[in-house]
């Protein structure tokens, strides 16, 4: 892949810079990375925190020939690059709670927000947004977030070399996306379960369309999360906030 990367003190979103490269025909393995984001975006429509110096804000360009369904796989693809870079050089172990979140002890450390330029049948840019909280302390954390969210350092009792993180996370975010190019999302998806804290699991699924509960069976082959509900019926869920029950 290579990676052709530009480094940025401080940007609104790295997001929208890497969505404005892809317009202008940015190859494959351009990388938008900053020390701090005045506007980080979340997954729906959320902000995403991202003070200076602290974490690992990035985005990556991709250009893989598939279709937009098949996307979501590259979601997974992130959240198991950057949980194996994590694990690697801190040796705690995180999981992943479908799609994206990746916990410590419960807590969410980071984010994923994957976004498209497609037409309907062929991808032209997929842009991975990677935000990965590294070295806050409690402080660090507005109020609202206190209970739900923490950095690495936090969980694992000592400030975390922010840029060798990303270098173990870009090579394994490399070797994974070769796997997936030659032999598709099933190496990637074995990978992913063994992270993945939501299979098994009772959950609540809140989609933009309604809430479902169920059990968490897995998920398909393009990513989507499959749930059984009480009455048997199942269901594929392809966008959602879920709440894992006790
Ligand atoms: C989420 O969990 O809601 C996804 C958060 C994604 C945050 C990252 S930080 C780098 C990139 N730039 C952004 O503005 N957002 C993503």
């Amino acid at each position: 892949l290579g990676w052709n990367v530009y480094y940025e003190e401080s940007v609104p979103s790295t997001q929208k810079i890497a969505h404005k490269l892809a317009h202008d025909g940015a190859e494959e393995g351009t990388l938008v990375i900053a020390e701090e984001q005045t506007a980080g975006r979340g997954r729906l429509d959320r902000s995403w925190h991202s003070p200076k110096g602290t974490g690992i804000w990035m985005s990556l360009i991709l250009r893989p020939a598939i279709p937009p369904q098949q996307a979501p796989q590259l979601t997974l693809l992130a959240a198991v690059a950057v949980s194996q870079g994590i694990q690697e050089v801190t040796g705690l172990v995180p999981d992943i709670k479908w799609p994206n979140d990746i916990l410590l002890n419960g807590k969410k450390a980071v984010g994923i927000l994957t976004e498209l330029q497609a037409d309907p049948d062929q991808v032209h840019a997929v842009i991975v947004g990677i935000g990965i909280n590294v070295n806050q302390t409690r402080e660090h954390f507005p109020s609202e977030l206190a209970s739900t969210a923490t950095s690495l350092a936090l969980e694992a009792g000592k400030p975390v070399n922010r840029a060798q993180l990303v270098q173990m996370i870009l090579s394994k975010f490399e070797t994974l996306y070769d796997q997936y190019l030659q032999h598709g999302f099933s190496p990637i998806k074995l990978l992913w379960e063994g992270y993945a804290v939501t299979i098994g699991k009772e959950v609540v699924a809140r989609t933009l369309s309604g809430t479902v509960s169920g059990v968490a069976l897995g998920i398909t082959d393009t990513g989507t999360l499959k749930l059984r509900t009480k009455d048997g019926d199942i269901h594929y869920i392809y966008s959602a906030d879920i709440e894992i029950k006790k």
